[in-house]
């Protein structure tokens, strides 16, 4: 695992951007695995400006999507699918067609979650795979204890982080319990994991991902076993590491 410690959000966001432009390069139709949340979004942006300043060619690329919301009514402005069309899809003027996701208004979870396992497979796997971590060390919504092989089902968020993504939603009883995620061992399959954190609230969840043993009580802590796995830090979510 490489870890690289940047000033700030932004330097983050450029850097990583610049991965994803040299990936184009090499692989103009590559999947690009998306997290939504805050910290991703400087990557977005300086994404859409290499993109709008021709110094990268997007046209061609495909977006996925690491997790949904189950139970929201579809086009919900804070449903996964929602976000990353506003953030990502269009801001890069991109066809919804590039961009897979799981769905979380299926009648039929269990299936939704098989059929998007599908959909990545068939789409030759995913190329780059951006994600934050959340305050408890999950990756995706693979909330701590979740097992190592775990494929993409539904999970109920713990009680932090449906309280650290009530700011998202009117009421924080807005927040929905469930949702799908792929799995840890999903997230795995991917051929690079670009992990991103930003602020010293991640800081003690950063440490133990990076430095502690590797455990399913802190979900990250899985990206030690990925044979090609970054963590970009800026100062303040690097603190705790030694
Ligand atoms: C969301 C996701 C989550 C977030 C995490 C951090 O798609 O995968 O793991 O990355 O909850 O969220 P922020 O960035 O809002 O602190």
């Amino acid at each position: 695992m490489e870890v690289v410690i940047v000033p700030d959000a932004t330097a983050g966001g450029g850097l990583i951007a610049g991965a994803i432009a040299d990936l184009l390069r090499r692989k103009p139709d590559a999947l690009l695995g998306v997290a939504t949340g805050s910290t991703p979004l400087p990557v977005y942006r300086a994404l859409a400006g290499l993109a709008g300043e021709g110094r990268t060619d997007v046209s061609r690329a495909r977006i996925c999507q690491l997790d949904e919301y189950v139970g929201l009514p579809a086009g919900h402005p804070e449903s996964y699918r929602s976000v990353v069309l506003r953030e990502v899809v269009e801001p890069l003027g991109l066809a919804e067609e590039s961009f897979m996701g799981p769905d979380g208004t299926a009648e039929d979870i269990v299936e939704a979650c098989a059929a998007y396992e599908r959909t990545l497979a068939e789409a030759g796997g995913v190329d780059l795979q951006l994600l934050g971590i959340g305050t408890d060390g999950h990756i995706g919504f693979n909330e701590p204890c979740s097992s190592l092989a775990s494929r993409t089902r539904i999970k109920t968020l713990t009680e932090q982080t449906r309280k650290d993504n009530a700011r998202f939603f009117d009421r924080p009883e807005d927040v929905p319990h469930h949702v799908i995620t792929q799995g840890i061992g999903t997230i795995l399959e991917a051929r690079h994991l670009v992990l991103l954190a930003t602020g010293e609230a991640k800081a003690e969840a950063v440490a133990l991902a990076v430095e502690g043993p590797l455990a399913a009580v802190v979900p990250a802590s899985a990206l030690q076993m990925h044979p090609h796995a970054t963590v970009v830090v800026d100062e303040a979510a690097a603190s705790k590491l030694k």
